[in-house]
């Protein structure tokens, strides 16, 4: 049993979380959640292995394609996905949006066209512009109960031959949607058949809740496959200062193209060799550890869904997703706008939630709550939130009443 009550402060860290929030918000001293990590202690086997290695005073240039390397992600694949991993499809980077990044510069010119989700976590809009490709929306639909893709529409989108690349998330941030087996088959033969290459960024692959699990690409590759998954221990085991990630393809072209850039381009032949010990550690030893912090978000998740469903219906619209330790919260039913609804949760209520605005091109009615704290912490968040809506109604009372 681990003990995920504990109140950790990490204030005064360097964390941006914490120590970052005049970045985007008005205030400083908001009650956190939302840059997208967790306010739980990285688990001990990991601390531990780090700990180890730093008794060896010398912290020099290091490899990543060692067998305990390979070994600790294939257990992984293996285990919590039914997944077999080769050791020559298996390629260390950065982060995670460094390899989608070169994904994107080295099979497209400028201009053409990168699918994504809308919603769409924040960065992938970031860094299709700021390369100059053009943004292409498959947005996802809300039936109510799921979010859905259209099928056929996302077919014409793949049939334009300036449209080169689908990146998927999966699952998804911020809708915390898991795609199925039946949609994935369906996304990689329309993709197949119209020469539209799949980067499937899985970082989120161990939060799932959805009965049928992860269902990683891997399982769809085949020799040469138009397919690349990119991921990372980040988010599973809150290492993400620790900045690496790998990724799996069978397409071998695009791993020579990568492993030559990442020296001759960017001069990156080392990894840090404490992500080295954590990846060691955390694949082979904390499996229960995510087991067990699975189970304490299922339960925020319940706890946040019960309070709105008690004392906030009038305002908002919440569903546990299948996925994720992200909230997609809708608040079109207070009827306020994205700006009404963020300064009464800064000025009001005091905590920073993500800008639905982020996450959309145009407007928002919805923001991300980020419950990966201790439920007192949360607890406290949803008070906070509900003095923030109630301020809300009490104006708009007041205008109505004029
Ligand atoms: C979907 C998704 N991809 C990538 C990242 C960031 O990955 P990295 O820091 O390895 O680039 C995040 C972080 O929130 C994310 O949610």
């Amino acid at each position: 049993m681990y003990n995920f009550d504990e109140q950790i402060d990490r204030a005064g860290t360097d964390c941006i979380k914490y120590d970052a929030m005049d970045l985007i918000y008005d205030h400083d001293d908001l009650l956190p959640f939302w840059i997208a990590d967790m306010d739980f202690k990285t688990p001990q086997p990991i601390i531990e292995a780090m700990k180890k290695r730093l008794d060896h005073p010398v912290i020099g240039y290091s490899k990543w394609n060692t067998d305990h390397f390979y070994d600790a992600v294939k257990h992984w694949y293996q285990t919590r996905f039914n997944a077999k991993v080769m050791n020559s499809d298996v390629h260390y980077a950065p982060t995670v949006l460094f390899t989608i990044t070169e994904v994107i510069r080295t099979l497209t010119h400028s201009g053409d066209g990168i699918i994504i989700n809308t919603p769409s976590y924040n960065n992938f809009i970031n860094l299709i512009e700021g390369n100059k490709r053009t943004i292409i929306e498959a947005p996802l639909i809300d039936n109510g109960l799921n979010y859905t893709m259209d099928m056929e529409y996302f077919e014409s989108l793949c049939k334009k031959p300036e449209n080169k690349i689908f990146l998927l998330c999966n699952p998804h941030n911020p809708t915390g949607k898991v795609f199925t087996k039946e949609e994935l088959d369906t996304v990689v033969e329309i993709c197949a058949a119209h020469d539209v290459f799949i980067i499937a960024d899985e970082i989120h692959m161990d939060f799932v809740r959805h009965p049928d699990g992860h269902q990683t690409l891997v399982n769809w590759m085949k020799p040469d496959s138009p397919i690349i998954v990119v991921t990372c221990l980040g988010k599973t085991f809150n290492i993400s200062g620790l900045p690496h990630s790998f990724y799996i393809t069978k397409h071998r072209y695009l791993t020579l193209d990568l492993n030559r850039k990442l020296i001759s381009v960017y001069g990156l032949g080392s990894t840090n060799p404490l992500i080295n010990c954590a990846v060691q550690a955390a694949y082979m030893e904390c499996a229960d550890w995510v087991d067990e912090v699975n189970q304490y978000i299922e339960e925020n998740m319940q706890m946040v869904k019960q309070f709105v469903d008690d004392e906030l219906s009038d305002a908002l619209d919440v569903r546990i997703p299948d996925a994720t330790f992200l909230m997609w919260i809708d608040f079109s039913k207070s009827g306020h706008d994205e700006q009404t609804v963020q300064q009464a949760l800064q000025h009001i209520g005091k905590i920073a939630v993500g800008i639905g605005s982020t996450y959309e091109i145009g407007e928002s009615t919805h923001f991300r709550l980020n419950l990966a704290c201790d439920r007192e912490r949360l607890k406290e968040g949803l008070s906070r939130m509900k003095q923030a809506f109630d301020s809300l109604s009490v104006e708009a009372k007041k205008v109505s009443s004029k």
